[in-house]
């Protein structure tokens, strides 16, 4: 492999995303790979900052002023993270990334998607993961899996929760062959197993 792999992680709160992102790279590191995890919001250095305010600050976000604070992180970390790691060959795995924005600002908060798409293109500069995988759950699952510290995007409640899942899933319906969708209410094992599969069969390797 000369040049690395873009994977993102997307899913509502409660997902379980993060812990399977934390298994893979484990995984992928056993077998040799060289992995780099980042996320979004909170790209190390400057993005922590931004993450700060997006998910912190109390007073009042107008939605488009939110959707520019994503994309400004999200800027940071194509451009100082992945683009850099890519480019010496490692497997950049993402919490979060262009998919959130359509899913969380355009069906949640009910900004034009079009636009979306348009902006997110901007701040990745035309660069698109190689593979995204989203992890799907129901509302019960995802609230017993947050618990009671709520951030303020998790305060949002429930009907925001069913849009953000049902635009995750619809984004996966026009994207087949980037993104895959994972049942997320399986056990920690299952859906490990499942991820390792869904990689070695987008990548066409078995050594993965
Ligand atoms: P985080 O604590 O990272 O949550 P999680 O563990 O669920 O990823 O918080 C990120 C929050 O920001 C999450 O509620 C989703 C939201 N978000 C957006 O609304 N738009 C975006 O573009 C991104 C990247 C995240």
């Amino acid at each position: 492999m000369n040049k690395g792999l873009f994977i993102t992680f997307e899913g509502a709160d409660g997902c379980g995303k993060t812990t399977q992102l934390k298994l893979i790279d484990e995984y992928l590191r056993g077998k040799g790979y060289k992995t780099l995890i980042t996320r979004e919001p909170g790209a190390k250095g400057l993005g922590e900052k931004i993450r700060e305010i997006l998910l912190n600050y109390d007073g009042d976000v107008s939605p488009r002023c939110e959707s520019f604070l994503f994309l400004a992180d999200r800027a940071q970390n194509i451009d100082c993270i992945i683009k850099p790691a890519i480019e010496e060959g490692v497997i950049v795995l993402c919490d979060r990334h262009t998919d959130s924005s359509v899913a969380y600002q355009g069906y949640g908060r009910g900004l034009d998607i079009e636009r979306i798409n348009f902006l997110n293109n901007l701040a990745t500069d035309g660069m698109k993961p190689d593979l995204t995988l989203v992890f799907d759950v129901d509302i019960e699952t995802s609230e017993k899996r947050v618990g009671s510290k709520k951030d303020r995007m998790e305060k949002a409640g429930r009907e925001f929760f069913e849009r953000v899942r049902q635009g995750y899933l619809e984004i996966a319906k026009k994207e087949p062959e980037r993104i895959k969708v994972v049942d997320s209410t399986k056990s920690i094992d299952e859906i490990h197993q499942e991820v390792i599969k869904l990689i070695q069969n987008k990548f066409n390797v078995t050594n993965i």
